[in-house]
């Protein structure tokens, strides 16, 4: 399928920008009122009207979930205007929905673009164990070695003891495992609420501290996460996490290797993809929406990983013309 004709000639990610903010905004409305449901619906709302305006042919292939759970945005549901160039995408309206409806820090509004055919799609299994790093420590990391390893190379690679580095991981349960090999091994920790899109992408940023990021969140989010790390040519390695035997079972069913190590180019097959992500609350990253007087403001990150660019965005935005305001 990767013939010329279907690569996006065109920077899409400028096109997927508007539609971010689009949904950051909306997101942004309903912040704090405690209702991630509220959120989360006023994000996809706004996400598929500006979509739908935009010149392409896309399949979402990580999106709200199936379409019996789904209204919008669900798995298979086409997108766009249906013009060339044809692609697969992965939407996460708000990855931190949760921190949004409690009026916290860290949400974002993403979406990701590769040619059609290259996303892996996960299919019921909601959670992989992920590593990821940043460019200068890609290729030193291993999922399958133990923590202490991974901190030794990641450290020779960046330059640092490991007393000296910090890893991000989210505050979960299953993710304790991590958090004591971590200290074990002398490093810091960042623990997060919600959102691994923004961890990952952190370890990429210089000299904001994050040297890794470990542990077991979303599968729809490491896919995600793989076309931001594309561009920004950081690494992300994944396996499948089953909760129980059923999800064993599925994989089994599915022909869905549990023991693969999914590499960044296993989770999206592109030397073409494209990343957007906008702020719906400040995070170490983006900063949040702001609501003035005449003006919205709203602060986004575009990559393409094909040229490798990635642009910081500040925009503002007219209140009585904000694109895809699906207000009555
Ligand atoms: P949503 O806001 O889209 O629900 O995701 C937030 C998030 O924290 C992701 O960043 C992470 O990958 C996933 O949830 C972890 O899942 P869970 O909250 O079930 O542990």
């Amino acid at each position: 399928m990767h013939v010329a004709s279907y690569l996006p000639s065109r920077n899409l990610a400028l096109d997927l920008v508007r539609v971010t903010e689009a949904a950051a905004i909306s997101a942004a409305r309903e912040q704090g009122r405690g209702d991630k449901e509220l959120v989360d619906q006023a994000a996809v709302d706004a996400m598929r009207t500006v979509l739908s305006r935009i010149d392409l042919d896309g399949v979402v292939v990580i999106g709200e979930g199936e379409k019996d759970e789904a209204p919008m945005l669900y798995n298979g549901e086409r997108v766009g205007n249906g013009n060339p160039p044809l692609v697969d995408v992965a939407v996460d309206p708000v990855d931190g929905t949760r921190l949004t409806a409690e009026g916290r820090g860290g949400a974002l509004a993403v979406i990701a673009m590769a040619e059609r055919g290259s996303m892996y799609a996960p299919g019921d299994l909601v959670y992989m164990d992920k590593i990821a790093v940043g460019e200068a420590a890609a290729g030193s990391i291993d999922i399958n070695a133990p923590v202490a390893a991974n901190l030794h190379n990641v450290g020779k690679a960046v330059g640092k003891e490991i007393s000296e580095m910090t890893a991000v991981i989210l505050d979960r349960p299953r993710n304790q495992g991590y958090i004591d090999d971590v200290r074990a091994a002398g490093a810091r920790i960042t623990l997060i609420g919600d959102g691994d899109i923004q961890a990952a992408i952190a370890t990429c940023v210089e000299d904001n501290g994050i040297d890794i990021m470990l542990g077991i969140g979303g599968s729809p989010e490491a896919v995600t996460t793989a076309c931001a790390m594309a561009a920004l040519r950081g690494e992300i390695q994944c396996k499948l996490w089953p909760r129980n035997d059923d999800e064993r079972r599925y994989a089994q069913d599915h022909g869905l290797d549990l023991e693969q190590v999914l590499t960044t180019r296993d989770l999206v097959d592109s030397d073409n993809t494209f990343f957007a992500a906008t702020g719906v609350t400040t995070g170490p990253l983006l900063d949040g929406v702001r609501f003035g007087g005449e003006h919205t403001s709203t602060h986004s990150v575009v990559m393409r990983s094909q040229s490798g660019t990635v642009r910081f965005v500040k925009a503002d935005h007219r209140v009585e013309w904000v694109e895809g305001d699906v207000r009555p």
